[in-house]
């Protein structure tokens, strides 16, 4: 396991804004921390990375106990937590070769160019910093976080202010981190984001771990799921009538040629065969994939605020 939390609680006077939280990272995952706003997920991270004592609870990281091996588990980290911090006169290559000199672990001159590959920054190192978007910056973070060849890299809120294509590219560059079998431990509160992100995630809500699972668990539609059915046909009129008719579900039209049906994926077969059985030509059906903000809202009844971003 490159992250193992085993119950750590933060308690400050008598409340408790972190509470027996436990969950594992895999090698090579991408693991997101999923929570509102004042859940408890900087805190978690701050824990991890030892910025932050805990009251009560074990982290683990790569095998090494926080605890037992400090410098050995905290080696095994790299992380931005709060925003990276430059000097703004020197270049990248200057900044990177700057933290390749604090490292704990050494770091060769090759490490850094391999690092810069990746993060797509090459071009733009001999550039000094305070020429760079933000796009950049957040990119140079993750090649500074990543110099000293960590096993899990842990990230909080990292798109913060990155337009839609810098997300998308960022996306990128955490995938190839993991394929190369980096874990990646990442907080937010945008869930459409995270889907697209991460592997597995842990939803955190008012300090308690509430839930985890797999993103593929939670978009994969299973048989007795229910959704409004796209149908697309010759003529609504004549679809709605058959199919309320002949199999009672309610039926929706949308304009001339497609309507909505609302019934169970394993329904749809039968809508089909119904339809085309009385002479109803059938184009596309489509049935609306789950999204993490479908399955959030189910597991919390709350609203997600996603709307409001
Ligand atoms: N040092 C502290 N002293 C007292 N309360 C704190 C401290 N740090 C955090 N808190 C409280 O703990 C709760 C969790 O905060 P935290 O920053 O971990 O949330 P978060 O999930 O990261 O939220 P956000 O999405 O806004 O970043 C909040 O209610 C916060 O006010
Ligand atoms: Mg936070």
């Amino acid at each position: 396991m490159a992250l193992s939390v085993k119950g750590i609680t933060k308690q400050i006077r008598s409340r408790k804004i972190v509470d027996q939280v436990s969950f594992e990272v895999k090698k090579g995952e991408v693991f997101g921390l999923l929570g509102p706003n004042g859940a408890g997920k900087t805190t978690i991270i701050r824990m991890i990375v030892s910025l932050m004592k805990r009251t009560s609870g074990e982290i683990f990281i790569n095998g090494k106990s926080l605890d037992k091996d400090f410098k050995g588990a905290l080696n095994e980290i790299g992380a931005i937590v709060e925003n990276p911090e430059f000097y703004p006169y020197m270049t990248g290559y200057q900044n990177l070769v700057h933290y390749k000199r604090m490292s704990r672990k050494p770091v060769s001159e090759e490490r850094l160019w391999e690092v810069a590959k990746l993060v797509k920054l090459e071009d733009a190192l001999k550039q000094k910093v305070k020429t760079y978007s933000l796009g950049m910056r957040q990119r140079l973070g993750v090649a500074q976080a990543i110099l000293h060849q960590p096993s899990l890299l842990i990230l909080d809120e990292p798109t913060n202010g990155l337009d839609p294509q810098g997300i998308r590219e960022f996306r990128g560059y955490l995938r190839e981190l993991a394929g190369s079998g980096v874990s990646v431990l990442v907080s937010s509160h945008l869930l459409s984001e995270m889907e697209l992100m991460c592997d597995r995630y842990a939803i955190i809500e008012k300090g308690k771990l509430i839930h985890i699972e797999t993103m593929a668990e939670t978009t994969t539609v299973k048989q007795d799921d229910r959704r409004d059915i796209l149908f697309a046909t010759d003529d609504s009129e004549s679809a709605k009538q058959t199919v309320e008719k002949q199999l009672h579900f309610p039926v929706s039209i949308v304009d001339d040629t497609r309507i909505l049906v609302s019934a169970a994926y394993k329904d749809a077969a039968v809508i089909n065969a119904t339809l085309v059985g009385s002479g109803c030509n059938v184009y596309e059906i489509h049935f609306e994939k789950k999204t993490l903000e479908d399955r959030f809202l189910e597991l919390t009844n709350h609203t997600t605020g996603e709307e409001n971003q």
